[in-house]
C-alpha cells in the first residue's frame, strides 16, 4: 500500500523501538500497583500540582488518535497517500502516558475522593487504552518497514483504541460529572428508550424509624459505604463478599467474617480495629475509614447476636448506640426521626442499657 516514505526505516532500528515500546508498556502496567512511591510522589508539592492537569492533558490523546484515524482513512479514499502516521501515533501514545502518570497523581493526591468502582474502572481501561496506542505505534514501525504491508493490522489497533478510549473516557465523565451527567439532559424519547424513567420512578421511600430493620437499614449502609467496592458484586478482595446476611457468614479466604454473638471475634472487626498504619486494617490506607459512630452500630449488631431480621423498635438498644444512630441518620442527611435517638423513643420502657460492665 504505502510506499510514503522514501527511505524505508532499517530493521534494527525498528526493533528498537519495539522494545521501547514494549518496556514503556510494561511500565505502565507495574505503575498503578506501586501504590506506595504513588502516595509519596503525589503528596509531594510538584505531584500533587501535576495530578490536576490530568483532565487538560488527556485531552491530547483523545484528539490526536481521532486525528490520525482521520488521517488513515483520508489516505485510504485518496490516490495520493499522504505521509505515514507514524509520528503522530508515536506522539498520541507518549501523550496518553503522560495523561496516565498525571491521573495516577490525581488519583493518590485525593485519597477517598472519587467513586471507588468507577475509578478502578476508569484507571484500567486507561491503561488499556495507552497500551494499545503503543501497540498502534509499533505496528504502524513495521508495517512501514514491510512497505505498508499489513497495514489493516494497525487500522484495526487503532480502531480497539478507540473502543478503549470510549470506555476510559465515559467512566471519568461520570466520576467528575456524576454518573447521570449524560442523561438526565436527555429528551424523553431518548430517556424512554434508555429505560431511564422506569428505574427511577420508584423513589426510595425513607424507612419509618420504628420499621426500620437493625441489619438491612443501618449495618448494610455502612458496609455499602466503606467496604462493598471491594467486597461486593464487583469485586471480593480476599474473596471476601459483604453484600448479604449470608456471603459475611461465608466469609473469605480467612473463614467467617462475621461471629453472631461476638464482635470480639469476628474477623470484620479484627480488620477494623487494626492500627491504621497495619497492612492488613480495613478498609485499607487512604480509604475513608470507618466512624466511632459506625464502628459502636456495627459491634452492637454483633455482640447482640448478629440477627439477620430484627426491627429496631424491637432490638434493645443501649443509649449511646441509640445516640450514634441519631449521629449517623443526621450525617446521611435523612430526618428520619425526631433529633434525639429515635430508637430509644420508640422502646423506652422495654430498652434496658447494656448490662453495667
Ligand atoms: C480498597 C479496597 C478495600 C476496601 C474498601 C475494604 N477492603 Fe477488606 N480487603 C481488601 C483486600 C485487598 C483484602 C485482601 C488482603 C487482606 O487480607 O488484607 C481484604 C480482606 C478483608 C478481610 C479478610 C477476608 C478473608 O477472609 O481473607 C476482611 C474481614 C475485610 N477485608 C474486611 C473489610 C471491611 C469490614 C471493610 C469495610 C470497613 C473492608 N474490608 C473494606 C480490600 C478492601
Amino acid at each position: 500500500m504505502s510506499a510514503a516514505d522514501p527511505d524505508p526505516p532499517s530493521r534494527s532500528w525498528a526493533v528498537f523501538l519495539s522494545l521501547g515500546g514494549l518496556l514503556v508498556a510494561a511500565l505502565v502496567i507495574v505503575l498503578p500497583f506501586l501504590e506506595g512511591f504513588l502516595g509519596e510522589l503525589a503528596t509531594s508539592p510538584w505531584g500533587n500540582f501535576l495530578g490536576r492537569f490530568h483532565p487538560l492533558a488527556l485531552h491530547l490523546p483523545i484528539g490526536m488518535l481521532l486525528l490520525v484515524i482521520l488521517m488513515e482513512f483520508g489516505k485510504m479514499f485518496r490516490v495520493d497517500k499522504g505521509s505515514s502516521t507514524q509520528g503522530p501515533i508515536f506522539l498520541t501514545a507518549g501523550s496518553a502516558v503522560v495523561a496516565l502518570v498525571f491521573g495516577l497523581l490525581l488519583q493518590h493526591s485525593r485519597p477517598g475522593e472519587y467513586d471507588e468502582v468507577l475509578l478502578d474502572r476508569h484507571l484500567w481501561w486507561g491503561v488499556v487504552f495507552t497500551c494499545l496506542l503503543i501497540a498502534a505505534f509499533v505496528t504502524k514501525v513495521w508495517v512501514d518497514w514491510a512497505g505498508g504491508e499489513g497495514n489493516f493490522l494497525y487500522l484495526l489497533v487503532l480502531l480497539a483504541s478507540a473502543v478503549a478510549m470510549t470506555m476510559a473516557s465515559h467512566d471519568g465523565g461520570s466520576m467528575t460529572h456524576g454518573k447521570k451527567f449524560l442523561t438526565e439532559a436527555a429528551p424523553p424519547e431518548v430517556r424512554e428508550w434508555l429505560g431511564l424513567d422506569e428505574e427511577e420512578s420508584e423513589p426510595e421511600e425513607l424507612v419509618p424509624p420504628a420499621e426500620r430493620d437493625v441489619f438491612a437499614d443501618l449495618v448494610m449502609p455502612i458496609f455499602e459505604a466503606k467496604c462493598n467496592s471491594c467486597h461486593g458484586e464487583e469485586k471480593q478482595k480476599g474473596k471476601l463478599r459483604m453484600d448479604s446476611y449470608a456471603a459475611l457468614l461465608a466469609g473469605g479466604k480467612e473463614g467467617a467474617s462475621i461471629e453472631p454473638g461476638s464482635a470480639f471475634d469476628s474477623n470484620i472487626i479484627f480488620r477494623i480495629e487494626l492500627p491504621p498504619d497495619d497492612e492488613e486494617v480495613m478498609p485499607p490506607e487512604g480509604k475513608k475509614p470507618i466512624t466511632e459512630d459506625e464502628l459502636r452500630v456495627i459491634k452492637w449488631w454483633l455482640d447482640s447476636g448478629a440477627p439477620e431480621k430484627q426491627r429496631l423498635a424491637e432490638a434493645e438498644v443501649p443509649e449511646e448506640v441509640g445516640a450514634a444512630i441519631a449521629r449517623l441518620d443526621e450525617a446521611a442527611g435523612e430526618a428520619t426521626g425526631p433529633p434525639d435517638s429515635p430508637a430509644s423513643d420508640e422502646n423506652e420502657d422495654e430498652a434496658s442499657p447494656l448490662p453495667d460492665l
